[in-house]
């Protein structure tokens, strides 16, 4: 399965959410295709924020090697399921798709964790680095909770 996670940089959230899927695909053993990628291209080729690096960091996850990447319309070919961050970043995903299998693969990231409610992950970016310890929490409870959902592995 191929999974790309899109924010609006490609620096703070969805890295975060690439390096914690990636390490619970390795644990699990289930051979998933896991990357991430921004809408709005200001980051382009840079590595996550500092912040972002520090809070996986601390929690033994390595994301300094991750390239800040623009979403591009070749993704939809690419990718089996496309989880957005927030509201802005799914108009602007789902503004991009041309077919309604496109459509499809645009979900939440967090609908795993609460289903059918569209909740966003706050944006850490606007804030100061203590933002950065609970957007973690959260993407790491919805990282399981999607790998429950759509691997159901025997633990
Ligand atoms: P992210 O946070 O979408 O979680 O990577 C942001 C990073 C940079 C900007 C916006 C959001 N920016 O506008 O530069």
């Amino acid at each position: 399965m191929k999974i790309l996670v899109v924010c609006l940089g490609n620096i703070c959230r969805s890295p975060i959410a690439e390096g914690l899927l990636k390490h619970y695909s390795n644990l699990y053993k289930l051979d998933w295709t896991i990357a991430s990628a921004g809408t709005n291209g200001y980051h382009t080729g840079e590595a996550p924020h500092v912040f972002s690096q520090k809070i996986c960091k601390q929690h033994g996850i390595d994301i300094s090697n991750q390239r800040s990447k623009r979403f591009v319309y070749a993704d939809f070919d690419l990718y089996d399921h496309i989880l957005v961050m927030a509201n802005d970043v799914y108009n602007e995903v789902s503004k991009m798709a041309k077919t309604t299998n496109d459509l499809q693969k645009i979900s939440y990231f967090l609908d795993a964790l609460y289903p059918n409610k569209n909740k966003n992950v706050p944006d850490p970016w606007y804030g100061d680095e203590a933002g950065y310890a609970p957007v973690f929490d959260l993407i790491n409870k919805g990282s399981n909770a999607f790998i429950e959902q759509v691997a159901r592995p025997s633990k």
